[in-house]
């Protein structure tokens, strides 16, 4: 028998709660975050939209455990970053979080499949995910036919993303990270790049946090926040109706 979950039973995957974060260069102090407060449920695909300067990125790196915040705090599945030792927090973001960036960040001299096979045997926890069948159902969605042995200067620049997208979510992490994946690439190029984040989310309910300043880009979110001089500038926005999750 199954039933069908909907999003406020779900499990909270990222909660934020009045972080802060404020920038010291010398003497000058650049308060880049005034108080985030935002929740990220499984199988959401949550955008987070803004100017350039608003604090997207540092909000990002805040969440990924990259950065520490000066006030408030960040729980991944529950465990709060701030409060866990260096080894622990390290393992969360190993374990836990993918990340995609604008630049693609591949190793220049391994192959598409070598860059992805490199992550699994880095960070694959032995807990089933990452197995043989998700690699395999991975590298076909990433649909690179005959170019898994391309280097990435082979590639154009949405396969090269999509490369990053697959290797960020070859060991299943709770939360893949994307800041500003479609940023260096044309529109046919973040079309890939699009369809690929939309296609983890619905088939694996991969949950997301993707950066833009795109709106088009941000139109494939299934939620959407939006952001100016460090704060949430209005509600959060529903642009889906909550996809549905089945469970056995
Ligand atoms: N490492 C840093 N040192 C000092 N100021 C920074 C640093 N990183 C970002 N900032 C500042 O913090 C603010 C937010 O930056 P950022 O998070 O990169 O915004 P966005 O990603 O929305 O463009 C900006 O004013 C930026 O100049
Ligand atoms: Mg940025």
């Amino acid at each position: 028998m199954s039933k069908t979950i909907g999003m406020s039973q779900r499990k909270d995957i990222v909660v934020t709660e009045n972080l802060q974060m404020v920038y010291r260069v010398g003497k000058v102090e650049v308060p880049a975050l005034r108080g985030v407060d935002m929740t990220v449920k499984e199988g959401e695909f949550f955008a987070v939209m803004g100017p350039s300067g608003c604090g997207k990125s540092t909000l990002l790196h805040l969440i990924g455990g990259l950065l520490t915040p000066t006030t408030g705090s960040v729980k991944i599945e529950g465990v709060d970053l701030a409060k866990v030792g260096d080894a622990k927090r390290t393992e969360v973001r190993r374990k836990k979080i993918g990340f995609v960036f604008q630049r693609f960040n591949l190793l220049p001299t391994l192959s598409a499949e070598g860059n992805i096979e490199l992550a699994r045997r880095i960070h694959g926890n032995g807990q089933g995910r990452g197995s043989d069948s998700t690699v395999r159902e991975i590298l076909e969605m990433l649909g690179l036919e005959g170019k898994l042995h391309h280097r990435p200067s082979e590639l154009s620049g949405g396969e090269q993303q999509r490369v990053a997208i697959a290797r960020a979510v070859i060991n299943r992490p709770a939360i893949l990270l994307a800041d500003e994946p479609t940023g260096n690439l044309d529109s046919e190029n973040s079309q890939m790049v699009l369809q690929m984040l939309q296609d983890l989310n619905q088939r694996y309910k991969q949950s997301i946090v993707m950066i833009t300043h795109d709106p088009e880009a941000a139109s494939v979110a299934s939620r959407m926040m939006e952001m100016r001089d460090g704060r949430v500038l209005n509600r959060v926005k529903n642009l889906v109706y909550p996809i549905e999750q089945t469970t056995g």
